[in-house]
């Protein structure tokens, strides 16, 4: 995105948890902000940024601890104003003039509630109105503010933070020691409301004006060279095709990889929305051959992430080189994958699954990026897809992993357990759907198990397999829980499975949540 063209706010990010939800908060008020660690945070970065307001965000550490991590002494002298949350309210007291010490029996963790100071601040508009007289809000805090730096004075209270809302109002200078951006501080949105209000921001961060400047980058950015694009049929590559499409038009080539492990009727499902409702040029690269050879006698779930990630790449790049004169591929990157956060746990984390993606493509095809929507967040796409024109059902579709149904089948894979599996996942969605519980749920699908049980069916015996429904509540995939589904739906659901699928004689639902389980069974 072009800088100049909007009001910026600058998120430094002290290493906090939730940090990115600052960001959300602010950008669901049509703000534009950016998350940056404080070591990037210069002198020059803040001449180079010139933000219009600035946020500390928490951290982990203690600012009572030589070397912990500051601001350069700048930011306070840009003239915007700053909030500090949490450990940024205690960086702001200390490198200010107050002071903070550490723990001893004023720590506070979970929830609290703030009474107003006797003076009222406009940081606070539209609080304390339910009659109670104070807000719920969300602690997390070890070290707490001893004494004010000079020029603040305290708006609000709590039973552990006597200095829980703290303000500068010359230099408009806020300080609060709860997280105004996690849900259990319900009015915490009001908060930065009021402030980027006082901040001056037009609120122009808009998916019209978005895609607007999106488009034109990419013009600016392709020229007349041609881009090509793997369309999976979800959210973030369709939505990232659609705008190209909209910018380039047919320098456009989408390549839809068809690896046999996809959904009941999903190809001509996406194949045909994007060719014939949107007029893209898409190649249905129909490679269930191949894939399927390669995958015989494979039961290892990591040896068939791999097959299927090498294999991708093959196809990919097959029906790419007959593509004359690309020079950019085109990926649906999004920003919690361009934030660098502070990581202060050290070490990369152990590998649970080793998630398949297209990333080796551009060095090894010497192709350029195009990613128009590293700027975004999931939400945003969503958004940004209707402006589109891509339909809701596209839009609100459950996430579906690159190695598909190859890891819901878990053993090995053949070609008759696919199809089963296909035909009882269809059933369930089908169910899901006519209950009105598709929106409700994150993800749901089925899985076909490797063993056959007995059963009986009208007067004879049969000796088919068993399947697993599964489906989970969850915000980013990272942790989730089972949906609590009536022993109704169950009961109906299990009914018409067998019923509808040959194969199948013995339904179970998945009750495990993430952790200790993962989502997909492999
Ligand atoms: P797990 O099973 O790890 O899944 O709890 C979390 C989310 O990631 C998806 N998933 C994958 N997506 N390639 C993908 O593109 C993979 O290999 C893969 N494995 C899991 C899963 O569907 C869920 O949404």
């Amino acid at each position: 995105m072009d800088r100049t063209a909007h009001d910026r706010l600058l998120i430094v990010d002290f290493g906090s948890q939730v940090t990115q939800l600052i960001a959300r908060r602010l950008r669901e008020l049509n703000v534009y902000c950016e998350i940056h660690p404080y070591q990037n945070v210069t002198e020059d970065f803040l001449r180079d940024f010139a933000p219009k307001a600035v946020i500390f965000s928490g951290g982990p550490d203690s600012v009572t601890r030589e070397g912990s991590p500051r601001p350069p002494r700048a930011v306070y002298d840009l003239g915007v104003p700053i909030l500090g949350i949490c450990y940024g309210q205690q960086v702001m007291m200390q490198d200010l003039g107050g002071r903070v010490e550490a723990g001893e029996g004023t720590a506070e963790f979970g929830r609290a509630y703030v009474t107003p100071g006797a003076d009222r601040i406009d940081l606070l508009n539209g609080w304390f109105l339910d009659g109670t007289g104070r807000e719920q809000v969300w602690m997390s805090h070890g070290d707490h503010v001893a004494a004010l730096a000079p020029g603040f004075a305290v708006y609000g209270t709590s039973p552990g933070a006597p200095f829980a809302v703290t303000a500068d109002l010359a230099r408009r200078f806020y300080a609060v020691q709860f997280h105004p951006e996690v849900h259990h501080t319900p009015n915490g949105r009001t908060l930065y409301e009021n402030f980027v209000r006082d901040a001056g921001f037009a609120g122009d961060w808009t998916m019209n004006a978005y895609r607007e400047e999106a488009v034109q980058k990419i013009r600016d950015q392709v020229g007349e060279a041609k881009v090509i694009c793997a369309l999976s049929g979800g959210v973030d590559s369709s939505v990232a095709a659609a705008l190209i499409h909209e910018a380039v038009g047919d320098q456009l080539t989408c390549v839809f990889v068809d690896h046999g492990l996809l959904r009941l009727n999903e190809a001509e499902e996406v194949v045909g929305m994007f060719r014939d409702h949107m007029n893209l040029q898409v190649i249905h690269a129909e490679e269930q051959e191949l894939f399927l050879s390669q995958l015989e006698g494979v039961s290892d779930p990591e040896t068939k992430r791999k097959t299927i990630g090498r294999l991708f790449i093959d196809v990919f790049q097959k029906y790419a080189d007959q593509i004359e004169g690309a020079a950019f591929l085109a990926q649906g990157t999004l920003y919690p994958d361009v934030i660098e956060s502070v990581s202060f746990s050290g070490g990369p984390s152990v590998t649970i699954k080793s998630h398949h993606n297209v990333g080796g493509l551009p060095e090894k095809m010497g192709l350029k990026l195009v990613e128009p929507l590293r700027e975004l967040f999931k939400d945003e796409v969503r958004a940004l897809g209707r402006e589109l024109g891509l339909p809701d059902s596209f839009i609100g579709r459950h996430p579906f992993p690159g190695p598909g149904l190859a890891i819901r089948c878990p053993g090995e894979i053949t070609r008759e357990k696919l199809e089963i599996l296909r035909r009882a996942d269809a059933v369930f969605i089908d169910q899901i759907r006519r209950h009105g519980l598709y929106d409700e749920i994150w993800q749901a699908f089925a899985a076909i198990l490797p063993v056959r049980t007995v059963g009986v069916m009208g007067d004879g015996r049969t000796y088919d397999f068993a399947c697993a429904l599964r489906a989970v509540t969850s915000v980013d995939g990272m942790t989730a829980d089972f949906y609590p589904f009536s022993h109704e739906f169950l009961g109906e659901t299990a009914t018409r499975i067998i019923n509808e699928v040959r194969g199948i004689n013995r339904v179970t639902y998945d009750v495990t949540s993430k952790p200790p389980g993962t989502i997909e069974w492999e």
